[in-house]
């Protein structure tokens, strides 16, 4: 096991779309085990492969933990969204895009076809925070950062403001 560096905006490997995983080996249980562990430390809610850099169809969700409840892993891969329906907005994060809220719009329950790590078929009906991370994290899988979900103007201003500290950090060495 071992905890992998999340990429940050404007890390171009955030915008590649992964792959479909076909081969269900110990490999990829291993990038299962090592996003789980990642998400736990950083700690976050929901976590892409693509964030650390693999471009693998391949999510870990755990949404109870930040309630204080126990947690419920899900490691999932190549989740899709087979249906959706309403409408809510709630405020969002990420791991990869650091020091921002915002709030988005999202459908209010989904349903998800995935497979487990055995390559077995699952499905979940999801709403409220459940809903939102699995479509934040599956918007991963296919190169979206959920800025790109807010209006142009207020898109504009993030990534502006990202770009400008991302330098700043460079040159602070
Ligand atoms: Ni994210």
């Amino acid at each position: 096991m071992a905890l992998r560096d999340v990429l940050a905006y404007p890390d171009p490997r955030l915008r590649e779309k992964a792959r479909p995983v076909t081969v269900f080996d110990e490999a990829l249980k291993t990038l299962a085990r090592d996003l789980a562990e990642t998400m736990y430390a950083e700690p976050g809610i929901g976590l892409a492969a693509t964030q650390i850099g693999v471009a693998q169809r391949v999510i870990t969700i755990d949404v109870r933990e930040e309630q204080g409840q126990p947690g419920e892993l899900l490691k999932l891969v190549n989740p899709g969204i087979i249906e959706s329906e309403g409408e809510i907005v709630g405020e969002e994060g990420c791991l990869s895009v650091p020091g921002i809220r915002e709030d988005v719009k999202r459908a209010e329950k989904v349903k998800v076809r995935a497979q487990d790590l055995d390559g077995r078929e699952l499905f979940f009906d999801a709403e409220g925070m459940l809903a939102v991370v699995f479509q934040h994290e599956i918007d991963h899988l296919d190169g979206m950062l959920f800025i790109d979900r807010l209006s142009p103007l207020k898109r504009s201003s993030i990534k502006k403001r990202l770009r400008r500290e991302a330098e700043q950090a460079a040159n602070n060495g």
